[in-house]
């Protein structure tokens, strides 16, 4: 997802329909205001988010959101699909139409992986979420159909080589909780990453289910299928 900036110029030559010659003179008439603050410089960088003024007059307001959803099996993380009800079909109802269309999916799950995803229109904040560098742990319970051994933790701690990708993966931490079960965390999300690095041990994945992104937690008290919005300091600490 791009992230949505401009130069001022150019956003308020779009935004009002003019040219922008008539609008470098509108800055110099001091006549502009962005986050509360006069503006003058024509380069000056504004993004989606930027409340931009001008003559009183409001030309931007447009409103950052931040959702978590508790994913069900069977529910596909995209925002159209002819045969499976999407996550964002899930928001109908709780939120209206046009913060429904704004929104993308910050890194998605498979479709029988259920669990947390968060949903944003703030490109800025989702490439932080999910680009490696940031290296944010997404962690998962998951299940399988064979027991574990010990030498899983190794060899999902070293990486593991995806020919298709020609990429290893990076460094990932498997802590056994019982035979049939560990806890993974990932800092990347590779196509099928879990399955895939299970199926290295000829293991299949049965049960899998995301219950953290950085320092957010899925919350308990969402059944499966609901939703809520995050708190300003969830949104702030997440990435921490
Ligand atoms: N790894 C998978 O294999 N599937 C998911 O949905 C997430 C991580």
């Amino acid at each position: 997802m791009a992230i949505n900036t401009s130069r001022l110029d150019r956003l308020i030559s779009d935004l009002c329909q003019i040219n922008r010659k008539k609008v470098r003179l509108i800055l110099a008439q001091k006549r502009v205001y962005v986050d509360g603050v006069l503006a003058i410089d024509i380069a000056q960088i504004v993004d989606q988010f930027s409340y931009v003024v001008m003559d009183d007059e409001v030309l931007q307001e447009n409103q950052p959101h931040y959702i978590m959803l508790n994913k069900p099996i069977g529910v596909v993380c995209a925002t159209k699909d002819e045969k499976h009800k999407t996550v964002i079909d899930l928001l109908a109802g709780h939120f209206v139409q046009e913060i429904r269309d704004s929104l993308h999916i910050v890194g998605r799950l498979d479709l029988n992986t259920s669990g947390l995803v968060l949903l944003t229109n703030d490109s800025r904040w989702s490439e932080r979420l999910t680009s490696p560098e940031h290296k944010v742990s997404k962690c998962y319970q998951v299940t399988l159909e064979n027991p574990l051994t010990a030498e899983y933790i190794d060899a999902f701690a070293q990486g593991m080589y995806f020919p298709f990708e020609n990429i290893t993966t990076k460094p990932a931490i498997l802590h056994i909780v019982s035979s049939f079960e560990a806890q993974v965390s990932l800092t990347e999300g590779r196509y099928h990453q879990i399955k895939r690095m299970f199926g290295r041990f000829r293991n299949p994945v049965i049960g899998l289910h995301r219950h953290s992104i950085g320092q957010l937690s899925l919350d308990e008290s969402l059944k499966c299928g609901e939703s809520r919005v995050l708190s300003v300091t969830e949104v702030d600490n997440i990435g921490n």
